[in-house]
């Protein structure tokens, strides 16, 4: 019996050997296996953002989607310090469009070779102005002097007045919208309701709206939009708060539950991708737009963003070159003025509210600081000074 039991401890021991000896050889035939298992694991890959357009960016704190790693990528670059070019700055788009970003080609280089596969030019671009009748000739004939005059196929003037005379005079687009020239909020929802169809007739591939105390910077706009794709939902624009607004949801339910959306001030511009503005069109196009203001009770910018935000699930990508005469103007850099995409100034609330830049023209003949600025961006215009007839 004890033989027997020894006998019993003794094969155990042996076959305890064997498995350690075995355990020991396996060993580091593992290591390299899991190595090898560890490189091929995909790992995210972030396309790293061209150096010039990492300036100004903004990352507001809600607005990236949890997307973990993306959202990162999104804060690194706003960390970013500011490059010195002409090129322009936004927010890296969100996860969705990312993807899409890759899977349409984009191509990303700090060179000007590297161009996306249809490379964009002003005339793709249509651009609204809103005004109205009243500023006519205060505010309207300084743009069709400066910036429009160097847009003149792609500014649309949406107006609520006939205006033969300016129209035959500069040969700008002028359209009556026949909307009331009420500054209320059915007034400017009609008149955004006929850009919105206008746009559409237009087959132009990218939507920017802006008012009528706005300088268009063509370049920087034209550059900010080169970066995406117009087939690409892409919605660009200066969120007027630093948190999103909160409606109660009267579109696809009764308004007892409340969405919580971002949307870019009308008052600094905005722009809509063709692709995103086509998906926009059961609440938009022919009338709709009024409807929806209407049903949530909110201006026209806002309902902008409510249709791509909280119907369309869209994110707005936050842009710090677009600015409005809310801001404070006087704080925007000289070097990066001609960087950014619109301008505004006080008007005759707050005079002193325009742009630093060193003055080409007196204060009375330019209290806006426009013409120095299209001076600086156009010398050949014949009215600039140094102007050689
Ligand atoms: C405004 O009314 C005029 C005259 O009825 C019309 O010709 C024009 O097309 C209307 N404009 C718009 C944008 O509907």
């Amino acid at each position: 019996m004890k033989t027997a039991s020894v006998g019993f401890s003794k094969s155990c021991f042996v076959f305890f050997l064997g498995f350690c000896s075995l355990l020991l050889l396996l060993i580091p035939a593992f290591q390299p296996l899991a190595h090898l298992v560890d490189l091929t694991q995909p790992r995210p890959q972030f396309r790293p953002a061209p150096a010039n357009q990492a300036h100004h960016a903004v990352v507001p704190g809600g607005a990236v989607s949890a997307g973990g790693a993306h959202s990162d990528t999104g804060l690194s670059e706003a960390r970013r310090t500011p490059v010195q070019t002409k090129a322009i700055g936004h927010e890296n788009p969100t996860p969705r469009r990312d993807k899409n970003l890759r899977s349409s080609g984009r191509l990303v280089g700090s060179g000007s070779r590297l161009r996306p596969p249809d490379q964009l030019e002003l005339k793709d671009i249509f651009i609204a102005v809103k005004t109205t009748r009243k500023y006519h000739r205060s505010r309207l004939e300084l743009l069709i002097q400066t910036w429009v005059s160097q847009a003149k196929e792609q500014a649309y003037i949406f107006t609520d007045a006939e205006d033969k005379d300016l129209q035959l005079r500069t040969g700008a687009h002028i359209i009556n919208t026949n909307c009331s020239a009420a500054h209320n909020r059915q007034a400017l929802c009609c008149k955004m309701s006929v850009e919105y169809d206008k746009f559409i007739e237009s087959q132009k591939k990218w939507f920017c709206h802006v008012d009528d105390d706005n300088y268009v910077i063509l370049p920087s706009l034209l550059g900010l939009l080169s970066s995406y794709h117009h087939s690409q939902d892409i919605y660009l624009g200066r969120p007027s708060l630093n948190h999103p607004i909160e409606a109660a949801e009267r579109v696809k339910s009764d308004g007892s539950v409340s969405v919580k959306f971002w949307f870019a001030t009308g008052g600094a511009g905005f722009c809509i991708s063709r692709g995103l503005a086509l998906k926009m069109s059961p609440w938009a196009s022919l009338g709709n737009f009024i409807s929806t203001a209407e049903k949530i009770r909110l201006p026209d910018d806002c309902t902008i963003g409510y249709i791509i935000e909280a119907l369309l699930e869209v994110k707005l990508t936050h842009t710090n070159l677009f600015h409005s005469h809310l801001e404070n103007l006087q704080k925007l850099p000289a070097d990066t003025l001609l960087d950014q995409v619109t301008l505004s100034y006080g008007g005759f609330e707050n005079r002193g509210n325009v742009v630093s830049i060193v003055k080409s023209f007196s204060l009375t003949e330019d209290p806006t600081r426009f013409k120095t600025v299209h001076c600086r961006l156009y010398p050949e215009t014949e009215w600039c000074p140094g102007h050689k007839n």
